[in-house]
């Protein structure tokens, strides 16, 4: 018998740029990016934009046309940009990405074309999807719009969209052309979008770096008053250590691990239990609350780092508790709807179940296995420390 051994390595490289107002004649980050891609030019080029966003700024699609026509000799104008519905519901359509491949397949794209993508997560996801399988692969530049997509899920390699009731379960991993955050973007963001983002810069704190925990609970009260300059450090911060990470270990994540999801577990789960009218920051900061809780009394974390983890995430305005958590199953063992998120957390990645949980702040530890009576104490705990903040504060405004 014999057998051939195929081997070779793949360098990947793209780069995450910050700017503000890309779309204005005289910034020419988006022109010079193209220009020096070594493709014949004129270069086709789509847009995508979320909804809430063409919503929220309503010039941006005329504002692009002429953007694209200045520049005439680097890119081909191929039609007006198109729109797709904000949100979870973008990826909860399959239809979309179908819609996605026909844009693609009527302007006649090609592996050196663009598909530039400008929305929140959801949006991005869902696009980065289509144009990973068209043609097997065209480039595509993510434009993220919401915190969170400026400092973690955009400038990652993962796209993909929901699927038999799941989180993710369609999708692919294709790192992008290249990300450009676009702090104007964030100025009409609800606020509830303003702050579900700064969930994954705590996320990212909390299990890497003890100091840009620090800095989030010092500047907590510009955050709440949506101070551009300090959103734009926690930002940044926050997505190179998304970047560092991803290049360190595993990218493509064929390990069992994922250690950047911590809190996600349950997340995922909460996400979908809600039917998505929660927003994925504020699934996860309810997650790293129970996962920090859990870690608390099992033995793993300090209480004053407990405390302190949960008062921040209080002092933003996110919840700790939702009903949902507690969501009974109807079925034989007749356990929280929410149990199931583990099982299904390990089906995603294959192989053993591993959990991120904290053994300080600023460091996390992996275990492979949750106690579920633990855990349900670890709800019930947060369910009362999160009234008793509500009952706080409805008794300072009442003084005040
Ligand atoms: N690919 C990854 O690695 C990764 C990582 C984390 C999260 N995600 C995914 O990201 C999604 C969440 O993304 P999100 O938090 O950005 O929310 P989102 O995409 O659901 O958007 C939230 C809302 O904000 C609106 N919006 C977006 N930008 C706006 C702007 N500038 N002004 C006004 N409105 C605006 C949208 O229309 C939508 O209604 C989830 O699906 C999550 O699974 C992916
Ligand atoms: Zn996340």
């Amino acid at each position: 018998m014999e057998s051939i051994r195929q081997k070779f390595t793949v360098e990947f490289s793209y780069p995450v740029h910050f700017t503000e107002r890309l779309f204005e004649i005289q910034n020419t980050l988006l022109a010079d990016l193209i220009s020096h891609d070594n493709s014949p030019a004129p270069r086709k080029i789509l847009f995508v934009i979320d909804s809430g966003v063409a919503e929220a700024h309503p010039e941006l699609a005329k504002q692009i046309e002429k953007y694209i026509k200045h520049y005439h000799l680097i890119f081909k104008w191929c039609d007006a940009p198109l729109i797709i519905p904000g949100g979870e519901d973008a990826k909860n359509e399959p239809d979309l990405v179908e819609y996605l491949l026909e844009a693609v397949d009527w302007m006649g794209l090609c592996r050196h074309s663009y598909l530039v993508a400008i929305g929140g997560g959801a949006v991005l996801d869902l696009a980065g999807f289509a144009a990973s399988i068209a043609h097997r692969g065209i480039r595509h530049i993510r434009i993220p719009t919401t915190v969170l997509a400026q400092n973690d899920s955009g400038v990652g390699v993962k796209n993909g969209i929901n699927a038999f009731g799941k989180k993710n379960f369609i999708g692919s991993f294709t790192p992008p052309y290249a990300v450009i955050n676009d702090s104007h973007f964030l100025t009409t963001l609800e606020k509830r979008d303003w702050r579900a983002g700064i969930a994954e810069a705590i996320k990212v704190a909390l299990i890497k770096d003890a100091d840009l925990f620090r800095f989030i609970r010092s500047q907590a009260a510009q955050l709440n008053n949506r101070d551009m300059k300090t959103m734009q450090q926690l930002i940044y911060r926050c997505a190179a250590l998304h970047l560092q990470h991803i290049a360190s270990r595993d990218p493509f994540e064929s390990g069992s691990s994922r250690p950047l999801d911590f809190g996600h577990w349950a997340a995922h789960k909460l996400e979908h239990l809600t039917n998505y009218t929660i927003r994925h920051g504020e699934a996860v900061a309810i997650g790293m609350a129970l996962d920090t809780t859990y870690s608390y009394i099992t033995g793993m974390l300090a209480k004053e780092e407990w405390e302190q983890v949960l008062d921040l995430l209080l002092d933003l305005g996110f919840s700790l508790y939702t009903t949902d958590l507690e969501q009974p199953a109807h079925d034989e063992d007749n356990s929280p709807t929410l149990m199931k998120g583990l099982e299904e957390f390990r089906e995603h990645l294959g192989g053993r179940l591993t959990i991120m949980l904290l053994d300080r702040i600023g460091h996390g530890t992996e275990v492979n296995q949750m106690n579920t009576e633990l855990l349900a104490e670890a709800v019930r705990m947060l369910k009362y420390y999160n009234a008793k903040s509500v009952t706080i504060a409805e008794t300072v405004n009442a003084h005040s």
